[in-house]
């Protein structure tokens, strides 16, 4: 099977090509990543010379790179690619829209032309909006997205129902929760708050912290996205969850616990707009369906993330000291 995986320099992708090499290690795979600030080739560097592992760089926008690779021959294709930070959403949603929803329109295009058999879509539980009171999201929970990021996904988690319906395209769409582990960006709440903490730099807690988020280990978000890929049914939504939720606050304790880090460390920040108070997935129907279970303990995930950023200091640091301090100073100074 030849996949060709988009966005799979970054954080989620290229824990995902490696895990798809390594349970399938006859597939042949070609990562599509146009390396934006997010991109890292490093997070695959072990893989380098692989013969069934290739590299290219571009735009999932770009229809006629598209149409040379898809004319190649591409059996499935899994869509990662997105701009994916809600902060940077809200300072400029023009990015968003451009790689979001007119990407994936593109990628769906050229996937309908050259008639490939299967094509995932990841999309998030962002779609769904904040959750009020008790209870968690469905596949049939309606969409309601609330930030420019959230928005963009939605519509093209739609564009992929349309192309299903349309044109018999077999699309199947993923709606996860959190991820955390290693490689994660440290611009996302835990990378960034272990990276701070080790600096001994304060971490910024948005308003109350007391928004509840619901964590996967980024492992088992690949090994759900393997079974959708292999077994899930043309024209579904599945939603993968690990049923960890926890507080802003909870998780900045478990990493100042866990580095022997003082409290004081934490400050109250402004909040962030349109913020969402609580996601919980109910993932009961890829369960039940295909037989999917998350394997890793939020506290065992924990351990092993922040041991990771503890082990790969250079990796982090030198994203740190680029271009990632002007935005940081941008997001945070006045905050
Ligand atoms: P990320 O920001 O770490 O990586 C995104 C990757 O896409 C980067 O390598 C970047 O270079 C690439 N990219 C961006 N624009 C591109 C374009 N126009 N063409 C080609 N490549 C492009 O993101 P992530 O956290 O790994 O998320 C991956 C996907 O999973 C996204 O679609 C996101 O919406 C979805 N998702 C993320 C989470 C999460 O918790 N991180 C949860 C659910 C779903
Ligand atoms: O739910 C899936 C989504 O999870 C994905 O679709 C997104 O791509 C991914 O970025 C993530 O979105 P969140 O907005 O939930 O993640 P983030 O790490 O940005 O924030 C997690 C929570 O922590 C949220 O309530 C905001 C808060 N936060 C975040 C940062 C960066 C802070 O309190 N301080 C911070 O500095």
């Amino acid at each position: 099977m030849k996949i060709l995986v988009t966005g799979g320099a970054g954080f989620i992708g290229s824990n995902f090509v490696r895990y798809i090499l390594e349970v399938h290690p006859d597939y042949e795979v070609v990562n599509l990543d146009l390396l934006t600030y997010a991109g890292n080739l490093e997070n695959l560097a072990d893989l380098e010379g692989r013969e069934n592992y290739r590299f290219v760089r571009g735009d999932i926008a770009d229809a006629g790179l598209l149409d040379g690779l898809f004319a190649e021959g591409v059996d499935g294709v899994v869509n990662f690619a997105a701009e994916s930070h809600v902060d940077r959403s809200i300072e400029d949603p023009g990015h968003f829209l451009a790689t979001n929803i007119l990407g994936t329109q593109a990628l769906l295009e050229a996937a309908r032309r050259y008639r490939v058999n299967r094509f995932l879509q990841i999309s998030t539980d962002e779609v769904y909006g904040s959750l009020a009171g008790e209870g968690a999201f469905t596949e049939e929970s309606p969409l309601a997205p609330n930030s420019p990021y959230s928005a963009s996904k939605a519509s093209a988690d739609l564009l992929c129902r349309a192309y299903w319906k349309t044109y018999d395209l077999p699309v199947v769409v993923t709606r996860c929760s959190n991820n955390y582990g290693p490689f994660q960006f440290p611009e996302k709440l835990i990378p960034l708050f272990i990276t701070n903490a080790l600096a001994d730099e304060p971490l910024p807690v948005y308003g109350d912290g007391l928004y509840v988020r619901d964590w996967i280990y980024v492992r088992d978000h690949c090994s759900a996205l393997d079974r959708v890929l292999h077994d899930g049914r043309p024209g579904e939504i599945y939603n993968v969850g690990a049923d960890a939720e926890r507080t802003n606050l909870e998780i900045t304790q478990t990493i100042l616990e866990k580095l022997d880090k003082d409290a004081g460390l934490v400050r109250h920040v402004k909040d962030r707009p349109g913020h969402d108070r609580r996601y919980a997935i109910d993932s009961s129907k890829i369960q039940t369906e295909l037989g999917w279970r998350p394997e890793t303990p939020f506290q065992d995930g924990m351990a092993d993330t922040i041991d990771w950023y503890l082990r790969n200091e250079p990796w982090w640091q030198k994203i740190k000291s680029g271009e990632y301090r002007e935005y940081y100073e941008r997001m945070y100074r006045n905050r």
